[in-house]
């Protein structure tokens, strides 16, 4: 197959997001961690039981030196133009659990772009003193430019996409994944699960790049509830039917919550309603799980959230058995540690640890 570095951008750009899938990769691993569409189910259930091993070995002081060791010799440069509390620190603490070292620019208007050097150079330049560019930006498509920029230059360092646009973010997917694998063990797998999503699900990226990821598992429903100006992108309504997979469209939750095996909730994203217009007539009472709403659900249900919330949860669910969002929020430390030790191909080493 034609690789990265040999298409030019104007053929590239235009190719739908599975087309570009494998380009991010070299059939075995992926070399740059972009699009939700790179992972089929063998590579979700390898990333997951790599983070449970990588998990096991941190629990000791000698596996935590251990891995800390493993990537000792290399740097990571976090390049974060868009706020973020969650996915910044959990991949500072997978770089730190792997021994990488850091470096980061997270305000534009303190690097030389300032003075008006372009994107392309200031990213160009990261890669001329790091190993691994690991990035979030308010522009949808950014990661993938980087990712062919970089491609065509002397030094082609993974590029891992935290977050862009209103797009993709699918290291947090992963993440989900790994909490749904968790919370569905003695329960036969994410294999038949109903999910449901509520809330903001047109700018939510994070469910966009789950609903694609969940279609690797069988006989899996998935149910979007949200305002009509708020709903699920057509895009990912056509990936669903494509791949011949059940869905519905709704806009109500409660009446959901009984036959769901996952409730996977969202804020609303206002912060592009300047940019896109989409200010929604957002009810929140038909998008928000509180005391009343846990009694209508399964007791072995699991309720996500990617994450920072307003009230769509209401505080007093944190302690009901069913709510993961804590759990999933640590998972992505582990996930994203797992993720970056396949990027370098350290998989084995970490295995072989006999410490464990
Ligand atoms: N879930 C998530 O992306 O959170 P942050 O915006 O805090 O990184």
């Amino acid at each position: 197959m034609e690789t990265l570095s040999a298409i030019d951008w104007e053929r590239f750009q235009v190719l739908s997001p599975s087309e570009k899938a494998p380009y991010f990769g070299d059939g075995v691993r992926e070399q740059h961690v972009i699009l939700a569409q790179q992972f089929d189910r063998a590579r979700l259930d390898a990333l997951g039981a790599l983070a449970t091993r990588i998990r096991r070995v941190a629990k000791t002081h000698a596996g935590s030196d251990f891995l800390q060791q493993t990537l000792s010799h290399k740097r990571a440069m976090l390049f974060f133009t868009q706020p973020s509390t969650r996915t910044f620190l959990s991949f500072c603490a997978a770089c730190e659990i792997l021994g990488l070292k850091m470096g980061e620019v997270r305000n534009p208007s303190t690097s030389s772009e300032f003075k008006g050097e372009s994107r392309d150079d200031s990213v160009r330049t990261f890669s001329s003193y790091f190993d691994l560019i690991i990035m979030r930006s308010e522009i949808g498509g950014l990661a993938e430019r980087v990712a062919w920029l970089l491609s065509h230059s002397e030094r082609t360092v993974p590029v891992i996409n935290a977050g862009s646009g209103k797009d993709q973010h699918p290291t947090q997917a992963l993440l989900d994944i790994y909490t749904l694998q968790r919370s569905f063990e003695l329960q036969g797998g994410i294999d038949g699960k109903r999910i449901v999503f509520a809330g903001d699900l047109k700018r939510g990226r994070t469910v966009r790049s789950l609903s694609v990821l969940l279609t690797q598992y069988k006989d899996v429903e998935q149910c979007f509830v949200a305002p009509a100006d708020l709903q699920i992108g057509e895009d990912i309504q056509a990936v669903l039917q494509e791949r011949g997979i059940s869905f519905s469209l709704r806009d109500d939750l409660r009446p959901e919550l009984g036959s769901a095996d996952a409730v996977y909730m969202t804020r609303v994203q206002d912060e592009w309603d300047a940019s896109d217009g989409a200010a929604s007539a957002f009810d929140p009472a038909r998008y928000r799980i509180g005391k009343a709403e846990l009694s209508c659900m399964k007791p072995d249900a699991a309720i996500l959230h990617p994450l920072p919330r307003r009230d769509e949860i209401s505080p007093e669910v944190d302690e009901d058995e069913r709510a993961v969002y804590w759990r999933q929020m640590r998972n992505g430390m582990w996930i994203r540690a797992a993720l970056i030790a396949s990027l370098f191909g350290i998989e084995d080493e970490i295995c072989g640890y006999v410490g464990a």
